[in-house]
């Protein structure tokens, strides 16, 4: 319920990278009451979940939008629809008039929106979607105020543009790189982005419509790679060439980087043209906040990945389907299973939980990794996600996170750990750890589309029998390690 006396906070796109960030940092604020709109409320941490509302839904149902708006003095619109299968520029845009109207409707104050930088003549259809999404959202000044942020590249552990960077400098010691690297962009440190939206919750002006450009200062897409190699004490050196196209850097960097292709396809293609900051309202409204130089923001995000705590991924949103990990009951579809069960002989589930927990990632597969590994690379080449997202910390998992080429669909503490596979294969395909009576079984369950989803299945039978027998059996061994490591410390 809504409380009178608190700035009541509908946040949309708490499962994304922002959005994630920007809910951590308002759940601290006691002058608030936080309400959050989401598409799978699974996706919600459990301690999280008891500290705000939570509406299960999206922005093309209207009457739970209609719910989650109640009452709602300022709502945050961090939401898009680019990963989607369907025409992404349609979607974006009912989802925004939807949005539009149900704020109306319900009489909030203000609509907060993070978009892009750049300008219609030279921007990408990703861009232009993202300034359409602007426009529908401020269209009725006289009925309802927007602030419109619009950033470039976000640096920030976690971040897509900082996940380009950090492979390409860690990976290659010489780059051959397109003439455009050469154009030069206003970067922003996540922390900084956060800062924005935070503050602009109680920003007093309230009664007209405004556009924010937010970004450090203009550098080059070259510029960034040196200086981030300065940061992480490497040497590096680009060579621009005239005869990269977009389409063959994409290529190159979906091989390199964790970034699938539309993605990559996307960030190339924002890259070829300047996006600077065009006004200087950020300064003037927000003077308190000091964007930090791009070499900090680098330095931030390098020491939350060494501190295990990537507070979010690009790939925490779903990507490509309406939601990604909904539908549990999917699993039971399933009709072809590989199952092995393992007795614990007394060790604790803690440990095995523990064990499986660390799968993926710099950790690998335990066992046979050259065939994980390969199966990755296949799984790059026909368009997939491959091994190269590894895992957004070393340790945690929380329900939806990447993991290799799969995602966490359910996590019960000491008890179970469900995949869903995000490779490509003709079919459905789940992973599952399940600790009971101190017994592990391990079961890996697929659902085949037709014949050749039941071909995959049987022709890969030999290399199931050696991976999977050998996987059960190594994270009860890890198990035992963590096991031993404990009653050592204890
Ligand atoms: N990240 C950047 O580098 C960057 C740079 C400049 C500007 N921006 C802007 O910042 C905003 C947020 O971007 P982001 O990177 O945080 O996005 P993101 O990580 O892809 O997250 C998108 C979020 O939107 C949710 N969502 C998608 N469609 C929805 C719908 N119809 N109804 C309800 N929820 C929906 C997703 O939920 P699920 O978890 O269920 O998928 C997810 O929580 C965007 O407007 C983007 O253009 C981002």
């Amino acid at each position: 319920m809504p409380d009178k006396n608190l700035h009541n906070i509908l946040l949309t796109g708490a499962t994304g990278y922002i959005g994630r960030r920007l809910k951590d940092r308002l759940l601290g604020r006691k002058d608030l009451r936080l309400r959050l709109l989401v598409r799978n409320r699974n996706k919600v941490r459990p301690e999280v979940l008891d500290k705000v509302e939570v509406f299960e839904g999206d922005t093309f149902n209207v009457e739970v939008l209609a719910k989650a708006l109640e009452g709602v003095d300022t709502a945050f619109y961090l939401i898009h629809s680019m990963g989607s299968e369907e025409n992404f520029e349609d979607l974006d845009r009912k989802s925004a008039e939807n949005f539009r109207d149900a704020c109306i409707e319900a009489k909030v104050k203000r609509i907060i929106y993070l978009g892009g930088l750049g300008v219609k003549e030279t921007a990408s259809t990703h861009l232009l979607s993202r300034m359409e999404t602007g426009e529908i959202l401020s269209q009725y000044p006289e009925k309802i105020q927007t602030i419109w942020f619009r950033a470039g590249a976000i640096i920030g552990a976690g971040s897509a543009s900082f996940e380009i960077i950090n492979n390409l400098v860690q990976k290659l010691p010489s780059m051959i790189t397109p003439r455009w690297v050469n154009t030069k962009s206003q970067p922003i440190g996540v922390e900084d982005v956060v800062n924005y939206l935070e503050k602009s919750i109680t920003l007093e002006e309230t009664s007209k419509n405004l556009l924010v450009d937010i970004g450090s200062a203009a550098m080059s897409f070259r510029e960034m790679l040196l200086a981030a190699a300065e940061v992480m004490g490497l040497k590096r050196h680009i060579i621009p060439v005239p005869v990269l196209s977009p389409k063959l850097s994409s290529y190159w960097l979906i091989l390199i980087t964790p970034i699938p292709f539309k993605l990559a396809q996307a960030l190339v293609e924002g890259m070829k043209s300047e996006t600077l900051v065009l006004n200087q309202n950020a300064q003037l409204y927000f003077p308190d906040i000091q964007p930090e130089p791009y070499e900090q923001a680098v330095g931030r995000a390098l020491k939350e990945i060494e501190h295990d705590q990537v507070l979010s991924r690009w790939c925490d949103s779903s990507g490509s389907s309406a939601c990604d990990i909904k539908g549990q009951d999917d699993i039971h579809r399933a009709i072809l299973r590989d199952i092995r069960t393992i007795d614990l002989n007394g060790l604790s589930a803690a440990a095995v939980f523990q064990s499986a927990c660390t799968l993926g990632g710099q950790t690998g597969w335990y066992t046979y990794d050259i065939l994980w590994k390969l199966r990755g690379l296949i799984d790059k080449l026909i368009g997939g996600y491959g091994l190269n997202r590894g895992r957004r910390e070393n340790l945690n998992l929380r329900v939806g996170d990447a993991l290799d080429f799969w995602k966490v669909m359910d996590i019960k503490k000491n008890k179970r750990l469900l995949l869903v596979a995000q490779m490509k294969v003709p079919g459905k395909a789940w992973l599952e750890f399940d600790i009971q009576s101190n017994v592990l079984t391990q079961t890996a369950h697929f659902y085949p589309h037709g014949l050749l989803g039941r071909m995959y299945w049987y022709s890969t039978l030999p290399i199931h029998n050696v991976i999977f027998v050998n996987l059960a059996e190594k994270i009860v061994e890890q198990a035992k390690k963590y096991e031993a490591g404990q009653n050592e410390q204890a």
